[in-house]
């Protein structure tokens, strides 16, 4: 199988060196070069840090070499599956997959990894809505279980079961569900992280004691505002508008704390700055 990923950011990065890391071979693009380098640079750090821990089949340099690198989205004209990991805004994901629907080979499946972007919209814009799904890889992409298999409203059954096969031969557990804002995952974690961020914002504790709260009492591997910087605010704050418009309840609205953040730059782990410096 020839793999394309669209976006060398965290999360096009990480499936571009899964998929080299399953023996793939890969075209990555990105609209700069130094985005790519910037790309490389992560994989090869990961890659390293696996091989230390013997989890790599084969050297860094090998899986880095099936990994080919390109501003030119021309190189995705042989690909059998191109998965999109671009930033999360529905006009400017649907004006690419206009432009790969074009520029794809008529056999191939197009997927986007979006965080809750509709998949039946950007399917149409593909103009090959049979041949079109939904494949959320999780953050970060070498370590996380799972992948989110979104079909959406015309997606067909073998376009499904070809992307549910390519997601278990990367090593992850494929879950699929239908194509509603946030999908699952989104829908119950992204109100949880908006919830600390308002909590944040009245008050109601210092970040450290909001992540310490839900990380010692629940459980979980990251607090939700150490969490929130490591997806992103831009990305967080793009879902809830998304989850907000799609489902309309007032529960769903945006934390003005997280608004003001973004619009201040402050991006998280990306930027530098979120809700902790980095
Ligand atoms: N590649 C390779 N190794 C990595 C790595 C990567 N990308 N990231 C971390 N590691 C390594 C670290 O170097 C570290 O190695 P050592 O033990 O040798 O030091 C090891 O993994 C463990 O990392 P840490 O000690 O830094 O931290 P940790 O034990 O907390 O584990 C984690 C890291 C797995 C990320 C864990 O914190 C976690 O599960 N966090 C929650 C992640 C999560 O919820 N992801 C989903 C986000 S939502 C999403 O993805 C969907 C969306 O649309 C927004
Ligand atoms: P990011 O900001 O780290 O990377 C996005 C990359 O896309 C950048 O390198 C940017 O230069 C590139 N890009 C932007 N427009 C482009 C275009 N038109 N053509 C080619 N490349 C372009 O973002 P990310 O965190 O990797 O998120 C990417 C997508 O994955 C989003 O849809 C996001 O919602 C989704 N996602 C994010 C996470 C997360 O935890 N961050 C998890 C799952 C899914």
């Amino acid at each position: 199988m020839k793999f394309g990923v669209i976006g060398a950011g965290q999360m096009g990065g990480g499936i571009a060196q899964v998929a080299a890391q399953s023996g793939f071979d890969v075209v990555v693009q990105d609209v700069q070069q130094a985005f790519l380098d910037r790309g490389r640079g992560v994989i090869e750090k990961s890659l390293a840090k696996l091989h230390e821990k013997g989890k790599l089949t084969g050297t860094p340099d090998e899986i880095l070499g099936r990994i080919r690198f390109t501003t030119d989205l021309a190189d995705f004209a042989d690909c059998d599956l191109v998965v999109e990991a671009i930033v999360e805004n529905e006009a400017v994901k649907a004006e690419l997959f206009r432009k790969l629907g074009e520029i794809v080979k008529p056999a191939g499946i197009l997927a986007s990894n979006t965080s809750s972007i509709p998949i039946t919209a950007l399917a149409s814009a593909s103009g090959r809505p049979e041949q079109f799904i939904g494949m959320h890889f999780m953050n970060p992409v070498p370590l996380m279980a799972l992948v989110e298999v979104i079909r959406g409203y015309s997606t067909s059954d073998e376009t499904a079961q070809i992307v549910t096969e390519t997601a278990q031969k990367m090593g992850k557990t494929p879950l699929s569900c239908n194509d509603f804002p946030g999908f699952v995952s989104n829908r119950i974690l992204m109100p949880m992280l908006n919830e600390a961020i308002q909590c944040v914002m009245e008050g109601v504790a210092e970040p450290e004691a909001i992540d310490g709260i839900m990380k010692l009492g629940m459980n979980h591997p990251m607090g939700p505002l150490t969490l929130a910087d490591f997806i992103g605010l831009d990305t967080c704050l793009a879902i809830m508008e998304v989850l907000h418009q799609g489902l309309g309840d007032d529960k769903y609205r945006p934390s003005p704390l997280l608004r003001k953040m973004v619009q201040a730059g402050l991006l998280g782990r990306k930027s530098g700055q979120g809700f902790y410096k980095y």
